[in-house]
Formats: C-alpha cells, structure tokens, sequence
C-alpha cells in the first residue's frame, strides 16, 4: 500500500522525461557564458595553455567529485536543495545551510550574468545592423560603451531576458527546462562547429592554435590556480546546488558517474571550440587575447567583420551565446524556485514570480555598474565585479568543501556505493571508493588551500 503511495508521488513530481533529456539539460546547465565569454577572456589573461592545463586538472580533482556527489545527494532526496540537505543529514546537524548560501550564490550569479547575456541578446541585433561591424576596435569599443553605459537599455535587455527565462520556468521541468534543451543543444554544437571551422581556416590562424595549446608556466601563481578552480565550478555549475536541484529530476536508472562525465567532457568540448573559434582569429588579425571581460563584445566584433562573410558569422556567433546562456540561466533559477516552493508550499508560478520580482532588484545594481552606480564601489568594485569575485572565488569553492566533508564524512562509502551503483546494478565499486577517498582527503584540501592562498590569506 505504502509502496503504491511512493509510486504515484514520485510519479506526479516534474522531472526529466529521457536520458537524452537528461544529458542535455544538465548539458544546457554547464554550458553557457562561463564556456563562450568566460573561459576565453580569462584563458586570455592567464597566459593561455598554461592556464588551460591547470583548469582542465581543477575539472577533474574537484569538479567532477562534486559533481558526482551533487546529483548522487538530489536524487537521493528527490527534493529541492534545502530540503535534500535536511533530510539527508543527521537530525539536529545544519547541513542545509549550504542550500541557503546556494541561494545567495544563485541570486548573485544571476544578477551579473543575466547582465552578460543582456548584453548579447542587444548584440544580436546589433551585429544584424551595422554599428559594429566593423574592424576598427575604437569603434566597437565606442558601440560596447555606449550600450552598458545607458542605464535604460542596460535594464530593458536584463528585464527581456529574465521574463523569457521565467516564461521558460514556468512550463515545468519536462515541458520548460528539458524541452528547450533538447531542442538548443544540438544547435549550439552545430554552430560552434561552423564558427570553429571558419576561423581555423583564416591565414594565420596557427598563432592561435599555439597561444591555447603550447604552455608558459611562468604565468601560473597562485591567484591564477584560484582563478582557475574557480572557473572549474562556476564552468560546471557546481558547489551552490544547481546540480542537486537537477539531480533530483534525474531517473532512478540513470548512470550517474557517466552522465558526469560526459557532461564534464562534452562542457570542456565546447569551451575548446569556443577557444578555436576566438582565438585563431584574434592572432590573424593582429588583435590582443588579454582584452579581458570586453574581449567577446569588443574584440569579437572586429575579428569577424574583418574576414569574409563574417557579418554572417558575427550574428551566428552571438546567436549561439545568447543560447547557451539560457539554458545556464534556467539551472540557476531553478535553484530558488524549487526551493522557495518546496519549503513556503507555493506553487511553482508564485514561487518563479516572488525570484523573478526579487532578481529584478538585486540585477538593477548589476545593470546599473557601468551607468548611474558606476561611483558605488564596495572593496574597489563594482556591484557587477564583486558579485562575481564573491561568488567563483568564495561562494562556489566553499560550497564545494561542504559538499565534499559531507558526502566523504557524513553520508559515507556504504550510501554512496548504494546510490551510485542504482542499488547493485551497476559495478562500479572501485570508482566509488576513489571518489569517497577524493571528497574526503584530496578535494576539500585542495580547495580550501588554493582558496585562502589565492585571497592572500597566507
Ligand atoms: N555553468 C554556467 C556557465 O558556464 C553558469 C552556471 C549555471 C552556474 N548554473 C550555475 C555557475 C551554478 C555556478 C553555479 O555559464
């Protein structure tokens, strides 16, 4: 009888429909502006392959352990983030709070990056015209300063692209978040592959190649291995409950371990097509790598309207960034949404709207950085600046060391073995026990040295 009542409940709970629906949400959730205006600009500034070695050691060390541990806990539960935490935790022991600094971390993130993807959604449009096309970077740095600098567009693209992620939401996780997905993701590689293949394919290009593949170590400190770990969770989307919350609309026969896996592997697929399609074209036409975050809206534009047929190529490229953001933001907000309407009992349309309303005002101060708060500085920085200093290089790594004690200490081998293996299923005892000797001894270390020497704590 009890068995029946837990059937029909798990079945009336949303959740992804197919494994396809599965990889590619998650997919969708991983890939997005940390692959396409992140991890260029920053690869950019770090020095290149150097950068690119100890990013892809970070993904593998620690990201893919959280990863693994984040999804394993949500379908466990089944249950929004906080609700997972508290009652997956011993009685009495306050592990939800991870779910609530994930919260914060969402609002965070979401207030700078829906910011970001306002600003390729007005490019879109932009590269269709003809104000930026063109190959003097003066001019397109006059374009990129002129749109961030008007407070009005600045918050009508945020408020434009926050109601078509909210609508998205509001369909559901099957209907919304796994629908769009299915249909997005083939399209993003697609693209990128023919933007890959066109700027390979420039005279010069090898400079490019080699600027991402040969390394410099003498660019590497610590700042930058911080820098590197943190873009390794901000890539994955990890360490704040993002991949818990999605976790728990995973199937009960889902292999975890290698959806993971090729999630991790296909993200990093992409940042490298991104990389192959900014790069080489940058070197060709004698432009700078380390232009920094203005790289994408500055650089980018100039690169292509100076190779042929690259106005055509200017709006497909920024139509492929505008994609992947949406997926990136629908994992983000779903994180408060499915919390708020677990724990207040509010249907999931009130519960999007309450974040929706509540994001509009944390984003304005986002919006807003480079026009009329421009002078309002906390640490030196901008609101824009500090939320994303706070959240990659604070927010997300202790996340993750919280994660990791609890899933190596609290939860432990036996649950861990039980849950990754679908119940005996499937044989995979030794990976199990490797990734509980990460999350307890290697992990949570390594992060929190890198993090306290990369502050200069010490
Ligand atoms: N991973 C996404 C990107 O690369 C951003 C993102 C989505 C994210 N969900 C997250 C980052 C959760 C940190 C935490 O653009």
């Amino acid at each position: 009888m009890n068995k029946n009542k837990a059937a029909v409940a798990g079945k009336s709970r949303d959740g992804f429909t197919s494994s396809f629906g599965v990889l590619a949400a998650t997919l969708g959730s991983a890939v997005g502006l940390g692959n396409i205006w992140k991890f260029p600009y920053l690869t950019g500034t770090n020095g290149g392959a150097g950068f690119l070695i100890v990013y892809v050691l970070a993904t593998l060390v620690v990201g893919l352990p959280v990863m693994i541990a984040e999804i394993m806990l949500g379908r466990k539960a089944k249950a929004d983030a906080f609700t997972t935490l508290k009652t997956l935790a011993p009685a009495g022991q306050p592990w939800w709070v991870i779910s609530v600094m994930g919260v914060a971390a969402a609002f965070l993130i979401m207030a700078f990056y829906s910011e970001v993807a306002a600003w390729v959604f007005a490019y879109v449009f932009k590269a269709m015209g003809s104000s930026i096309v063109t190959h003097d970077p003066k001019v397109t740095s006059a374009a990129f300063g002129q749109l961030i600098s008007d407070p009005l567009q600045s918050l009508l693209w945020q408020w434009l692209v926050l109601a078509l992620i909210a609508g998205i939401l509001l369909m559901g996780v099957a209907k919304g978040i796994e629908a769009v997905a299915k249909k997005l993701m083939p399209l993003l590689f697609l693209l990128l592959l023919v933007v890959g293949a066109r700027s390979l394919m420039l005279p010069g290009a090898s400079a490019g190649v080699g600027f991402l593949f040969h390394p410099d170590f003498s660019k590497i400190s610590a700042g930058v291995v911080l820098t590197a770990v943190g873009l390794a969770f901000f890539k994955l989307s990890i360490g704040m409950g993002t991949m818990m919350t999605y976790g728990s609309y995973f199937r009960d026969d889902q292999n975890i371990p290698a959806t993971t896996l090729r999630v991790m592997c296909a993200d990093l697929f992409v940042s490298m097509l991104a990389g192959l399609a900014i790069f080489p074209a940058v070197f060709a036409f004698g432009f700078e790598p380390a232009a920094g975050p203005s790289l994408l809206f500055i650089t980018i534009p100039a690169v292509f309207a100076s190779m042929p047929l690259g106005h055509l190529f200017m709006v497909v490229f920024f139509f492929l960034t505008a994609i992947s953001a949406v997926g990136a933001m629908l994992s983000l907000l779903e994180v408060p949404v499915s919390v708020i309407s677990g724990r207040f009992h509010m249907s999931r349309v009130k519960a999007t709207i309450l974040t929706l309303l509540l994001l509009l005002v944390v984003g304005s101060g986002c919006a807003l950085s480079n026009s009329s708060m421009a002078g309002f500085k906390v640490f030196g920085m901008t609101l824009f600046d500090l939320f994303d200093f706070c959240t990659s290089n604070v927010l997300l790594p202790l996340g993750g060391i919280l994660l990791c004690i609890f899933t190596g200490w609290v939860w432990g081998l036996d649950r861990t073995r039980l849950a990754l293996s679908n119940q005996g299923a499937l044989n995979n005892q030794g990976l199990c026990r490797l990734l509980v000797f990460l999350l307890r001894y290697v992990s949570p270390l390594l992060i929190l040295v890198v993090m306290l020497k990369g502050l200069k704590v010490f």
